[in-house]
């Protein structure tokens, strides 16, 4: 039995170790077996044995603890080296990232409206007719729908064309007041230097009880964003139409490169058109089962105004990934 000293002594691994552990200790183990001896032997003979092999079980238990730390000590070692990282280790094909400029746009929009207080809202990519067009008051056949070039699925399930839907999921779950913008992707069949398939837009909605609301609130907020975003510009709302908003308006602001003089980016007219709103129109809050109240709603893409703020004469390259564009932005 003493030969398991050296046996103890050198075990290669946990596993090794653990078997000789069992082979001593174990019930059917070495220890056992002697211990059972005893008993075939006379008293005097079985006192002096005793003493022998309760001092033998205590040195090859203490080995094998101490066997046990430097084995483990020993795998902890190589399990470093193997997993560990050198984190002083310099790697010169690793660059600083930075937000995309879509994303930076975006952030800055929402920036403005968190300061007034407004919650965001996000509603799916995939919507339904209802939500996208009926409850916004583009009934089936209304010439409108063709202002927006959808993309359909087979089960009547569509992309959705723009923000809007968001209104009517708001409405739909929660009760005035309500103060809200929907950043999100959007979908329409169009593609050349100023559409993509896909693209960004931020949809506002403030309504209240009563007659609270009116065309002055919006104006003011979005007089103070498009500053936010643009600086010093001039601002003008024009006359429009949209089914879901009564009165409707788009704003314009003057022409950032030019000043207002005219230019190729402004068509030379002096103004850029950014954005479109209104005050939501009755057949909405009916959609939606509300009762006297009084709302604003606005609506503006993303990438044309990131194109706007960094002069990018192509939309598309936007989403090429080409580093040499991203590589601007840091
Ligand atoms: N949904 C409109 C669009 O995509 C924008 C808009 C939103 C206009 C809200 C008025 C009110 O063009």
């Amino acid at each position: 039995m003493r030969d398991y000293i050296q046996k103890i002594k050198s075990a290669m691994d946990l596993n090794e170790l653990e078997k000789l552990r069992v082979e001593i200790f174990g019930k059917k183990g070495v220890l056992a077996a002697s211990f059972s001896k005893l008993k075939s032997l006379s008293n005097d003979e079985k006192k002096e044995f005793a003493k022998e092999l309760n001092v033998l079980k205590t040195q090859l238990s203490n080995l094998l603890q101490e066997k046990k730390e430097s084995l483990n000590k020993k795998a902890m070692e190589i399990s470093m080296q193997k997993d560990g990282v050198d984190v002083t280790l310099f790697d010169a094909a690793c660059e600083n990232g930075a937000l995309h400029p879509v994303q930076a746009t975006m952030d800055k929009m929402i920036e403005y409206f968190f300061g007034l207080n407004f919650e965001i809202q996000e509603g799916p990519l995939v919507e339904d007719d209802f939500h996208n067009f009926e409850a916004l008051n583009l009934p089936e056949f209304h010439p409108a729908r063709d202002m927006q070039d959808t993309f359909y699925f087979k089960d009547s399930k569509l992309l959705r064309t723009h923000t809007s839907p968001v209104q009517i999921r708001t409405m739909l779950k929660e009760k005035p007041p309500i103060r809200i913008i929907s950043p999100g992707a959007v979908f329409r069949r169009d593609l050349d230097i100023t559409h993509t398939p896909q693209f960004h837009q931020i949809e506002g909605l403030v309504v209240e009880e009563g007659n609270k609301v009116s065309f002055a609130n919006l104006k003011f907020i979005l007089e103070n964003f498009l500053t936010h975003m643009f600086g010093d510009v001039k601002v003008r709302f024009r006359p429009s139409f949209f089914p879901f908003t009564e009165p409707s308006a788009e704003v314009d602001i003057s022409c950032i490169f030019c000043k207002g003089k005219g230019c190729r980016v402004c068509s030379h007219t002096g103004w850029i058109e950014i954005l479109g709103c209104g005050m939501v129109d009755p057949n909405v809050f009916k959609a939606v089962g509300y009762e006297d109240v009084s709302g604003y709603a606005f609506g503006l893409g993303v990438e044309r105004v990131a194109m706007l703020l960094h002069q990018i004469p192509d939309l598309r390259s936007l989403y090429e990934g080409d580093l040499r564009l991203l590589e601007q932005f840091k």
